[in-house]
């Protein structure tokens, strides 16, 4: 995988902003498969600024959710589809519509889940899927030892993702234990992967999603299986890696019209 080491969060948010871009640009009618959480949004602010100068336009994009809280509405403000709605669709002033999602508010969840693949299968595929990166190396949240192969599905979160995401909520108590999110192998099939880590408190799960094996037990290290995947790190998030010079280098030396 390509690894591009940024400054900071502002600036990975330009790069990633612009790789968007380039896949609207190339097909206006784009998928892009969203991430939610505090990495995304530079990603989200930097979008902004291409848009507000008119060099980029989404309305004709639909947008696909990665996961969901189990047990909370809809409309709850920690609920991802309100995430996106907020950081998104009002944002963008685009139409709700176009946003693809799993139902984790139905009595029957596994259909859900079947719907949710069906949906994204029926839209031909993602072309861009963002992600962010837990610190005990989920993408999505597919926790450690989720099948490389899997499917969406309802998981279990782990003590330690609950601890991390109970900021955004009044009490630890409040946090889901349950949520649906597309599979390893749902996120694999998209055409282009763009995983995001800014911070040092992700430097050693980034170490070991890039450098180390890939195994279950990391599944953002599953990227390392996708003939298209782009790590896009801040200088702390990369601080742990060995080879953080070599990808420096490559990055600097590549033709900028490449693009990532
Ligand atoms: C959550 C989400 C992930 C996200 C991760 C990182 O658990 N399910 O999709 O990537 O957190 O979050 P943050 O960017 O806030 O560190």
């Amino acid at each position: 995988m390509e690894v591009i080491i940024a400054a900071d969060g502002a600036s990975v948010g330009r790069i990633v902003a612009g790789a968007i871009a380039a896949v609207v640009r190339r097909k206006p009618r784009a998928l892009l498969g969203l991430a939610t959480g505090s990495t995304i949004l530079p990603v989200y602010d930097a979008l902004e600024e291409q848009v507000r100068e008119k060099k980029l336009g989404l309305e004709q994009c639909r947008f696909c959710l990665l996961d969901e809280y189990v047990g909370l509405p809809m409309r709850h403000p920690q609920s991802y589809w309100s995430f996106i709605q907020r950081e998104v669709i009002d944002r963008f002033r685009l139409s709700s519509e176009a946003v693809i999602y799993p139902d984790a508010t139905s009595t029957d969840l596994p259909l859900a889940c079947e719907n949710f693949e069906r949906e994204i299968r029926d839209a031909k595929g993602v072309d861009l899927q963002l992600l962010g990166l837990g610190r005990d190396g989920h993408i999505g949240f597919n926790e450690p030892c989720s099948s490389l192969a899997s499917r969406t599905r309802i998981k279990t979160l782990t003590a330690q993702t609950r601890t991390d995401n109970a900021r955004f909520f009044p009490r630890l108590a409040d946090v889901p234990h349950h949520v649906i999110t597309q599979g390893i192998g749902t996120i694999l099939e998209a055409r282009h992967l763009i995983l995001i880590a800014i911070g040092s408190a992700k430097a050693d799960t980034v170490r070991l999603t890039v450098e180390g094996p890939v195994s279950s037990f990391i599944p953002a290290s599953a990227l390392q299986l996708h003939p298209h995947a782009t790590v896009v790190l801040d200088e702390a998030a990369a601080s742990k890696l060995s080879l953080g010079q070599y990808f420096r280098d490559a990055y600097a030396l590549k033709p900028r019209r490449q693009g990532i």
